[in-house]
């Protein structure tokens, strides 16, 4: 009796102390020696890339933002990965030419798509751009000059054998859907389901086919995060309570209804067999201090509001906000979804602090740890937390998974801590689906280097560098002959992975 008391005295300090803390922080790799599974030859490898982010400027709400950010000098930031409100990180270092270009995909698209066949990638993932296609408010047909746009890329597409996937909402919209209707905006105007479905359409009409696989929205949260409470992307809002953010995650949540709703049902009639799901920006959310019961409790509550919460309303038809205990079930949208789409960059921290509007903050590395690999955004590197998530994530849901994004900011030519990068989460992906779990396809961000919304044009994502500073010229990076290899391999070999692992 006495010594179970006193194996439960220690286990109890043990698991309070701040040892425990580090020996569980420390786990970087999954722990795993043996032989790994080859990744089968339909699997889909490619890159992932936005309109806003490389295409020029088309009338959006996000370059209103541009220019009025240059306009105005509104260039700073709170420091690496820290954007400010209203702002856009030293956007005045860019020339007219590069602010308005991107990084010219307009012109090089061939030249970017044939690269990507070069290296082995079977497989892209871009952004329909709304605003393209209904540059004008009332519109009762797509631009034939959009349609066209994107017919193009779709051919070179074809040409070099690459599936597409393709987005309907990657964080940006046409700059009408921001006049105000009835005192509403954007998302929350009474007709921004029909205005999207418009949109919606028009992709199923004229690109079903030569497009199968749709991600209705990218990252809804992080969308509602960034634009409704940090006031750093459009709308540029500052609503003060995620709690108030309720009614807006059921409109995202209707908008993927009623986009999948639609393209099935062309599919459907055309008998063009498509797949169509939305993908979720996933992070690690671990506490800042294991021993702390509230850091603990905090980071479960953001966990469940950022990643599952949504997830779990595509799965029941009820969207459950647990934070608030807010409920609302949404008719049809019980599972519309052929797949779950992960985007996985690291690890965050959640920490309580009291003087904080909601009474923690959330550090993106743990300043306490010199050794944590961090990307140039200051971003925690976590291989192991990508394992965890996919194996988290398949048991809950059991649908097919794609990778949409994984990445680093790394903006060195000689990238090694991409390198590391690629072949440690693509190993910890392998692992996972040697223990199960349904992964379909890994699309690395990014193809090119780009425009990293509110961090502007100095976060570097690509596989390839682009030289904005000299006509946009492309300079391929070590990693874009890294990530060829896995995939020529099928998968991270223990030679790869020996050879590149922790270079970084
Ligand atoms: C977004 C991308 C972005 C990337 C890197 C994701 O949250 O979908 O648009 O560039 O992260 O920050």
């Amino acid at each position: 009796m006495w010594l179970l008391f006193l194996i439960l005295v220690v286990g109890l300090v043990f698991f309070f102390s701040p040892i425990s803390f580090r020996i569980r922080k420390n786990i970087f790799l999954t722990n795993y020696s043996g032989p790994i599974k080859e990744i089968p030859d339909n699997f889909l490898w490619g890159c992932a890339t936005a309109a806003q982010q490389i295409e020029s400027q088309t009338p959006t709400d996000w370059t209103i933002f541009e220019k009025k950010c240059y306009a105005e000098k509104k260039f700073e930031s709170l420091g690496a990965g820290k954007p400010k409100a209203g702002h856009i990180h030293r956007l005045g270092d860019y020339p007219l030419v590069v602010r308005q270009k991107k990084t010219n995909f307009d012109e090089l698209y061939p030249q970017d798509l044939t690269l990507a066949r070069k290296y082995g990638q079977n497989s892209y993932r871009f952004s329909l751009d709304w605003a393209r296609l209904f540059p004008k408010k009332g519109m009762k047909k797509p631009s034939s000059q959009g349609l066209d746009y994107y017919h193009k890329i779709l051919e070179v597409c074809k040409k070099n054998k690459l599936t597409v996937s393709a987005t309907l909402f990657h964080f940006a919209t046409p700059a009408w859907f921001w006049e105000e209707l009835d005192g509403k905006r954007g998302w929350e105007r009474n007709d921004a389901l029909e205005l999207f479905a418009q949109f919606v359409e028009a992709v199923a009409v004229n690109y079903l086919g030569d497009i199968r696989h749709f991600c209705t929205l990218n990252e809804p949260i992080v969308y509602l995060y960034q634009g409704y409470l940090e006031g750093v992307f459009p709308p540029l809002e500052r609503r003060g309570d995620p709690q108030k953010l309720a009614p807006l995650v059921v409109r995202m949540l209707e908008a993927h209804k009623v986009a999948y709703h639609i393209l099935k049902s062309y599919g459907e009639r055309r008998n063009i067999p498509i797949e169509v799901g939305f993908t979720q920006h996933m992070r690690r959310f671990e506490p800042y201090r294991n021993w702390h019961a509230l850091d603990r409790f905090s980071a479960k509550a953001v966990e469940q509001v950022f990643e599952w919460d949504f997830c779990d309303a595509l799965k029941t038809g009820v969207y459950h906000m647990h934070m608030s205990g807010f409920q609302q079930e949404i008719p049809g949208l019980k599972d519309t979804w052929d797949y779950l789409g992960i985007n996985y960059y690291g690890r965050f921290y959640v920490k309580t602090n009291l003087l904080k509007p909601f009474a923690f903050e959330v550090l993106p590395h743990d300043v306490r740890n010199k050794r944590e690999r961090k990307s140039e955004l200051g971003w925690a590197i976590y291989p192991h937390g990508f394992y965890l998530i996919l194996k988290e994530a398949y048991e809950r849901y059991k649908k097919p998974i794609y990778i949409l994004e994984n990445g680093v900011a790394d903006s060195a030519d000689d990238d090694k801590l991409r390198q590391s990068f690629l072949v440690e989460h693509i190993r910890e992906m392998q692992l996972a689906m040697q223990e199960g779990v349904d992964v379909r396809g890994y699309f690395h961000w990014s193809l090119i280097d780009n425009f990293e919304w509110a961090e502007g044009f100095e976060a570097r994502f690509g596989l390839v560098k682009v030289d904005y500073m000299n006509n946009f010229k492309r300079i391929a990076r070590k990693s874009l002959q890294v990530y060829k290899k896995i995939i020529q391999e099928k998968g991270v070999s223990q030679e790869l992975f020996q050879y590149y692992s922790q270079q970084g």
